[in-house]
């Protein structure tokens, strides 16, 4: 595996691989590495000739200062798993690499952003976007692989691609989750022993929403939904939500034609974890 942490150096590496006709699949990251960034891995290793994988803890999309200090980083660990899936490229620039001098472009995303995670986290889709936009600029990949647990990112992501006009294929990966439900994640790692015991809970209720979607009208399984989510005293709802799967805008009705997805924010002590699940 080349490990590389200047731009300048990545770039003309992989220029010469692209001119040799390889084709490059790209995994973004920000390190702390699991068995869901491994899939994405695995899947862009078999989809092209070359895998490539970024690790940057991007400050500019941590709305919150205390969540980019405590974000964990695991280096040597994160160098083992990405010989495992026979990585052929680590980038892996400092902050000042990839931001020498402030950054200023605002994207609009319409609607897109205004929801969700966007809706409590300002600035978050911002500082994702503008992060992927660099390093695909960098990377120009072929192929770009994001997890569905990042719903809303994928979508964001989809939208900036459009945008820019950038010519990468955006590919969308199932959620990996631990054999309790539990929707693999960096942050899960904070959580104490007791906090891991019930943090399945969340997935749980989430197929709950599932299984009563055939019985309960999109508003009162919402209700329903929260009240369960709200009557758990270990944990306090950021938010749940059944949304267009396009959109990303909440359904108020069941229509056969509309992919919806629950998607939710959930605090466990002091660690804020995401899921979704398909509804339709
Ligand atoms: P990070 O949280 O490290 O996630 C990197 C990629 O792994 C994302 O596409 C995310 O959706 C995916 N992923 C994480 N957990 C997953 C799981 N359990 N199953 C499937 N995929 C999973 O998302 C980011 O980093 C950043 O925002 C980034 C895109 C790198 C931009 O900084």
């Amino acid at each position: 595996m080349k490990i590389f942490s200047s731009i300048i150096e990545t770039k003309a590496y992989l220029e010469r691989q692209k001119i040799a006709g390889k084709s490059i699949g790209f995994v973004p990251t920000m390190g702390a590495l699991h068995d869901g960034h491994l899939a994405l891995m695995r899947q862009a290793k078999n989809e092209n000739d070359l895998l490539v994988v970024s690790i940057f803890v991007n400050p500019v999309q941590f709305n919150n200062a205390d969540d980019l200090k405590k974000y964990p980083q695991a280096p040597e660990a994160d160098a083992k798993k990405l010989e495992s899936v026979q990585c052929d490229v680590l980038f892996a620039p400092d902050a000042k690499e990839m931001y020498p001098e402030e950054v200023t472009v605002q994207y609009d995303f319409g609607d897109l952003d205004k929801v969700l995670e966007g809706a409590f986290r300002p600035g978050h889709f911002n500082g994702v976007a503008v992060v992927v936009k660099k390093l695909f600029d960098i990377i120009r990949p072929d192929h770009a692989y994001f997890g569905e647990k990042d719903f809303q990112q994928v979508a964001i992501i989809k939208k900036m691609v459009a945008m820019e006009k950038i010519p990468v294929k955006v590919v969308s990966c199932p959620i990996v989750r631990e054999p309790d439900g539990l929707a693999m994640s960096s942050r899960n790692g904070l959580l104490n022993v007791e906090e891991r015991k019930v943090a399945p809970f969340i997935f749980k209720t989430l197929q709950e929403a599932r299984r009563r979607r055939n019985h309960l009208c999109a508003n009162p399984l919402k209700q329903m939904i929260i009240n369960i989510f709200e009557s758990n005293e270990q944990f306090r709802l950021e938010y749940f939500d059944i949304v267009n799967d396009k959109t990303l805008q909440p359904i108020e009705g069941w229509n056969d034609k509309v992919g919806t997805v629950a998607c939710v924010a959930i605090w466990l002590g002091n660690v804020r974890l995401i899921d979704n699940i398909r509804i339709i």
